[in-house]
């Protein structure tokens, strides 16, 4: 085992509970004063599938002038569950809010579960923030709930409103679209197209917030201005999806584009777990038209395209001090997938596609061109924009501040006990099949993408790269990325034994990287804060343990492989029920032998 002084000492550090701020609030790069954050956020947008390769004013504006985070991942892949995670700094498993509508998701359990008091732009307003929100704000947010009560925390909001309860007309129709301006009552503006509104309103309240500024009155406050255009996601209108709508300037571009071909396009041999594994192959008529679905997202874009280019504009038009002292970012709620495993469109899937999504951040020093590799999350945002206006982050922030500033990557890549290197994936509830052609048995309605309830893992080091899913029908799969980038081949199998065909994985025993990465899922099921940001440490409270390398140190082979509780499931469920979710927390390395429960409670 490697036991450095550093390792022990920054094990002690993340066990001591608190979050330290990592260098950015220091740094000398940075201007004085707090700084301003534009925050753009798609829906749905892929990063597998190329999609930014189309946005040239993302690429100019913000890529070739920032870093580009490449392992960034949403924590459940899909829209409200993601956002309320990503604007709580929570997983899932702690907002509780994990489904689109009730009684999993939605506004209304955003509002019951308390969240509505203790999100984002109410932090951002008692840190002497100006806050203003212009689109989406999640599902069920609706005309029937827009006032029961209003979003808190918000000096300035142009909300576009999205289904309720599947009956709910006009979130994700282009053209008709349904606004409601701070306190006042909604308004349907048809014909005029969604995100050329979310442009204006943004550059209204981009000028409100700069004239705030320089009245003198306001003139210490810095803002936060949230940017939610619905592209790409499909146009929905009652209850069936279909293709998106681009504006019309852009409904002829790029002609003949097609979905890319991956190996794991509509392969030839059924791949993927679950219900996953039992769709049929598609025919031409179906791939032509997700080819078709494809361009009509990358068109759906370009007026995306264009937020982000008026956005840079108005605000090179400023003072420079301005632009130098404000953070673009620009994610989407979580990824996409046309045709991959053949699929129909459609996200909620552990699968790469679904879960690995657009971050790109520009803004004071942060360096230019920069990529990034290491394994973040929606979870980090929250912390990320804490660290980088110098409010003390929470303890119980599920995620830690991205390394968004060269001094702040410097350090990060000079300090390997420091990386993190897991994502915690998890979903409940039904897959939802978009488009004409949802697949054989699956569907919004059907019966097949019914069992969609799982627990997964990424976890992304120098010499590994994993992906692990376990089902609630207690079916197993784990990729090996490096060599099966794809995910065509699982390599989990339960009758597996030292003596099989692929016994080994990265040279170690692969039933004894099993054990361990199966115990790693396990603390990171049900964790709440330290334990979700250092669950190596938690399972390790003696120090020493920091990354699945560590842990694989043959000395641990009898807590992983004989002691540890397995993650599993009694049934499958629509909600977070954990009576029917297995074991909750792990053993701690050390306290095999009574005390596990006390420890476990010192840390949660
Ligand atoms: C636009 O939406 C409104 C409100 O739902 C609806 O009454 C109207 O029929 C829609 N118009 C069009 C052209 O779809
Ligand atoms: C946006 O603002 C511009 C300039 O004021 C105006 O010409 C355009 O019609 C507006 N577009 C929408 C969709 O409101
Ligand atoms: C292709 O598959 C779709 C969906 O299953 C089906 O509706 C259609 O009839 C098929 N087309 C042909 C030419 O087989
Ligand atoms: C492991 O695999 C070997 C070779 O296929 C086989 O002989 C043996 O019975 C297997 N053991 C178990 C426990 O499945
Ligand atoms: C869903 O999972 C349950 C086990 O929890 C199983 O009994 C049921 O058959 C599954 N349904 C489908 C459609 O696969
Ligand atoms: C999550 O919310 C559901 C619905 O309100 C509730 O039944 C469930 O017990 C909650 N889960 C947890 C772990 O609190």
């Amino acid at each position: 085992m490697k036991i450095g002084a550093a390792h022990t000492l920054l094990g002690l550090i993340g066990l001591a509970g608190a979050q330290t701020t990592s260098g950015n609030a220091n740094d000398p790069a940075k201007p004085k004063g707090k700084p301003n954050f534009i925050f753009i956020i798609t829906d749905d947008q892929d990063l597998r599938l190329g999609s930014l390769d189309y946005m040239p004013s993302v690429q100019k504006h913000l890529a070739d002038q920032g870093t580009t985070f490449s392992k960034h991942y949403c924590t459940i892949a899909i829209c409200c569950p993601s956002r309320v995670s990503l604007l709580t700094g929570r997983a899932a498993h702690n907002t509780n809010v994990t489904d689109v509508a009730l009684p999993y998701g939605g506004y209304p359990k955003f509002v019951s579960e308390g969240w509505n008091d203790k999100y984002l732009p109410v932090w951002l307003q008692e840190a002497g923030y100006n806050t203003y929100y212009t689109g989406k704000l999640m599902n069920g947010h609706s005309t029937s709930t827009y006032n029961n009560p209003y979003p808190k925390g918000w000096t300035g909001t142009d909300f576009g409103f999205i289904l309720s309860d599947f009956l709910d007309p006009n979130t994700y129709v282009y053209y008709n679209v349904t606004m409601q301006h701070n306190k006042e009552d909604p308004r349907t503006l048809t014909g005029q197209y969604s995100t050329d509104l979310a442009k204006n309103s943004t550059l209204s309240f981009l000028d409100q917030a700069l004239a705030d500024v320089s009245s003198g009155a306001d003139s210490e406050k810095p803002f936060f201005i949230g940017v939610a255009p619905i592209g790409p996601h499909s146009e929905t209108w009652q209850n069936r999806f279909s293709t998106p709508v681009p504006a019309d300037r852009h409904k002829d571009l790029f002609p003949g584009l097609k979905v890319p071909r991956t190996p794991n396009f509509n392969p030839e041999v059924a791949t993927g777990g679950g219900w996953i594994k039992t769709l049929e192959r598609q025919n031409q008529t179906v791939v032509d038209y997700h080819d078709d679905y494809y361009r009509r997202r990358i068109q759906a874009l370009q007026a995306v395209d264009e937020l982000v280019d008026g956005i840079v504009t108005r605000l090179s038009a400023a003072p420079p001090e301005v632009l130098a002292n404000t953070y673009l970012i620009y994610t989407s709620d979580n990824g996409f997938h046309v045709g991959q495993h053949r699929l129909a469109p459609g996200k909620t899937c552990s699968i790469e596609e679904d879960i690995n999504v657009p971050f790109v951040i520009r803004g004071p020093g942060v360096p230019a061109g920069q990529h990034w590799e290491l394994p973040t999350s929606h979870t980090d945002i929250v912390p990320t924009l804490f660290n980088l206006a110098g409010i003390p982050l929470q303890d119980d922030f599920d995620g830690v501040p991205m390394p968004v500033t060269e001094t702040a990557q410097k350090t990060e890549s000079s300090d390997e006990a420091r990386k993190s290197e897991h994502v915690n994936v998890e979903f409940w509830g039904r897959s939802i099949a978009e488009g004409k052609y949802p697949g054989v048995g699956s569907g919004l309605l059907g019966p097949a993408g019914l069992n969609n309830t799982y627990k997964a893992l990424r976890l992304i080091g120098d010499d590994y790269d994993l992906s692990y899913t376990v089902w609630c029908t207690n079916e197993h799969e784990l990729y090996d990325l490096k060599a099966d980038p794809w995910q065509m081949n699982n390599i989990y199998s339960s009758t597996d034994n030292a003596t099989t065909a692929t016994p080994l994985l990265y040279g170690w025993d692969k039933a004894k990287v099993i054990a361990r990465v199966d115990a790693l899922l396990l603390t990171l099921k049900a964790c709440k804060g330290a334990v979700c940001r250092r669950p190596w440490e938690a399972l390790h409270p003696a120090g020493c343990v920091h990354s699945l390398r560590d842990a694989m140190d043959p000395a641990f082979d009898n807590f992983y492989v004989e002691q540890q509780p397995r993650v599993s499931f009694s049934e499958c469920k629509l909600g977070y029920l954990a009576e029917f979710e297995g074991a909750m927390q792990p053993l701690i390395f050390g306290d095999e032998v009574g005390g596990m429960q006390a420890r476990w409670e010192d840390w949660t």
